[in-house]
């Protein structure tokens, strides 16, 4: 449950009147309201105590009150050196899994500029399932990145594992990419919600959508408003053909309960590069403002997950479909 006060002093009286347990927590948000997060049921007499001064009373509102379309109803757009996100623009994020090597990150981030991406991508800290696989090339991987980048004067995504490295990929980076693993490592939130940069956070592969709006809320609530969320698949019974099951339905409903733009990545979900094109034909007919691909230019010795990744012409043919596909739904 969401309380609207009227004002702020009418906040701090409502927090006053009601006896809960939970430390409740004003939230500044638009046109002056405040909300009152934590609440727990109340009863009808404190509902009557307080009544003066409510605006309104939200039932059966998930406790992310920044993030929530409900107090902020217009859509956020980010705006990178390269790149507008979010309401009407659709945006390609494209690049290599992972960092190979200076030369290498630079040729994929031609073939995808080619295609119409403005946004590289490519890890050089790889969350990796065996601790025994490739980890990325770290600080190295960053600096080819960001050379390629501004070579191809492109707009720079890279993954952040460890609220330690926070400061090094912020000297590097132009978006901040949190990875499946960590949508809900508070910690890492919360380093990222004291930044002024866009963060990209990926549904955790867990996550239902309330957790993934409360995690985008830690950003929220450092001050950071620069976020987009990201579908990439969850995990449910049946991972035989593909590699996560991709929830298109979260692409309508996020946008429903949320201002932030929804990008998806279909490498991810499809697992396999024969179905990454057509989920991402569906997610950009269901509303994706923009889209995350891997791409390599020889799959089968790609770093890191080849399996998945379209060569340079599979992602030509993925970008002009989906362009036309947001023209007409836009
Ligand atoms: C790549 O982007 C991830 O690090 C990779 O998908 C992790 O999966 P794996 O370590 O199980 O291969
Ligand atoms: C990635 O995009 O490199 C990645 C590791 O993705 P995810 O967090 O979705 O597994």
């Amino acid at each position: 449950m969401i309380i609207v006060a009227k004002n702020e002093a009418a906040a701090q009286e409502i927090a006053q009147k009601l006896d809960q347990h939970d430390p409740i927590h004003p939230v500044f948000v638009h046109q002056n309201r405040v909300a009152l997060a934590g609440i727990k049921n109340i009863s009808a007499a404190d509902q009557q105590a307080i009544a003066d001064q409510v605006e309104e009373i939200i039932e059966n509102h998930h406790s992310a009150i920044k993030s929530s379309r409900a107090f902020h109803p217009e859509d956020t757009i980010i705006k990178t050196k390269h790149s507008v996100i979010g309401g009407k623009h659709f945006v390609l994020m494209a690049g290599p899994d992972s960092i190979e090597s200076p030369e290498h990150v630079l040729e994929m981030g031609q073939d995808v500029k080619a295609a119409g991406a403005t946004i590289l991508r490519g890890g050089a800290f790889k969350p990796r399932t065996s601790p025994y696989s490739y980890q990325g090339n770290g600080e190295a991987g960053l600096k080819a990145h960001r050379a390629a980048a501004d070579a191809l004067e492109m707009d720079m995504v890279t993954e952040i594992l460890d609220t330690r490295d926070v400061d090094l990929v912020d000297q590097y980076t132009d978006i901040f990419q949190v990875g499946t693993r960590n949508m809900q490592n508070f910690a890492l939130l919360k380093a990222l919600g004291q930044k002024r940069k866009p963060v990209v956070l990926k549904r955790g592969m867990s996550a239902t959508i309330d957790d993934l709006l409360n995690a985008a809320e830690y950003i929220a609530a450092g001050g950071n408003d620069q976020i987009m969320l990201m579908e990439r698949g969850i995990r449910t019974f049946d991972s035989k053909y593909t590699r996560n099951t991709f929830d298109v339905g979260a692409i309508p409903v996020l946008q429903k309960l949320t201002h932030y733009p929804i990008i998806a990545d279909t490498s991810h979900a499809a697992g396999h590069s024969e179905f990454v094109t057509p989920l991402a034909q569906a997610a950009v007919a269901a509303g994706a403002q923009g889209l995350m691909t891997e791409i390599h230019n020889d799959p089968s010795h790609a770093f890191v997950d080849g399996a998945q990744a379209l060569t340079p012409a599979q992602y030509q043919v993925l970008a002009t479909t989906v362009r036309k596909i947001h023209e007409v739904i836009a």
